[in-house]
């Protein structure tokens, strides 16, 4: 039987693929013979981990990319396409989700830059992309949205409904584009073990209320969100698109 999980000589375009859970894809997809595009807003950071991959015997390009600059990002999507010929996969990974003190302290600034990075951002991108995929034969679009976005918190009211949109970014880009053979589906995240995550994971006083609601008492390693990736990133889940995959451990409805 083929490997229907097979990624090999796909290029795969990973937005903070720099660190966190980024990263774990990016190294997933290396291992699995794909050709890596490492996009952060750090380029150093970037390089940093393209080199490895090299090392490592993959192909991969590092680009500069800010996901809440929308004029910017045509430029990026152009420029991966002039190195590698076409994008295969796009995993809107890039995110944020400060915590503001309350919903009447949320300033507008800090609302346009939560949609901005969280859905502006992954829209733009999904646009861009999918119309270069529709002209190579096709793709998959991979939205990485949150636990919040289906059971929102006070304090993260707008990255929540910034994440819901994702959800329905998703739902309404594959319709669109089913057409042009490009599939867009999504993984909701519940907590992982990232630096985002860190100031009440990798802190012993919190760490206990986090994962008292998860069914597997732990929070998730980085390398665990890889599989559902790679799933939605290959023909194993050709048959599957607008869809939205949890990935959190278990947490209680
Ligand atoms: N960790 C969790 O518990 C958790 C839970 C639910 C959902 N998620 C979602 O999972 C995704 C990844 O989160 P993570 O925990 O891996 O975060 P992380 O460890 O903080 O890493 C964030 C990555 O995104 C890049 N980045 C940040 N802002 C960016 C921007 N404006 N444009 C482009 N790249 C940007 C960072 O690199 P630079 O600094 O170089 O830009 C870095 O590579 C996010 O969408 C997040 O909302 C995470």
């Amino acid at each position: 039987m083929s490997d229907i999980f097979d990624v090999s000589n796909k290029v795969v375009m990973v937005t903070g693929g720099s660190r966190g859970l980024g990263k774990a894809m990016c190294l997933a997809f290396a291992r699995g013979g794909a050709k890596v595009v490492v996009a952060s807003r750090k380029l150093d950071e970037c390089e940093k981990l393209a080199g490895e991959l090299r090392d490592g015997g993959a192909e991969a390009l590092a680009i500069a990319c800010h996901v809440g600059h929308w004029d910017a990002l045509e430029t990026v999507v152009d420029e991966v396409v002039a190195h590698f010929g076409r994008i295969d996969v796009l995993v809107n990974n890039a995110g944020m989700s400060p915590v503001a003190p309350s919903l009447l302290e949320t300033s507008e600034a800090l609302v346009d830059k939560i949609l901005d990075v969280n859905l502006k951002g992954p829209l733009r991108l999904t646009a861009l992309v999918a119309s270069k995929m529709a002209t190579s034969g096709g793709g998959s679009i991979i939205n990485i949205s949150s636990v919040a976005s289906v059971r929102p918190a006070p304090v993260t009211t707008a990255y929540s409904a910034a994440k819901a949109g994702l959800n329905a970014l998703t739902a309404a880009s594959a319709q669109e584009y089913a057409h042009a053979g490009v599939r867009v589906n999504c993984v909701v995240c519940g907590t992982f073990d990232t630096d985002a995550a860190a100031g009440f994971v990798r802190n012993e006083e919190t760490l206990p209320y986090v994962i008292e609601p998860i069914a597997l008492k732990r929070v998730g390693q980085p390398e665990e969100v890889v599989g559902a990736v790679l799933y939605f990133a290959s023909a194993a889940s050709s048959y599957t698109t607008g869809t939205c995959l949890t990935v959190d451990g278990g947490v209680r409805p």
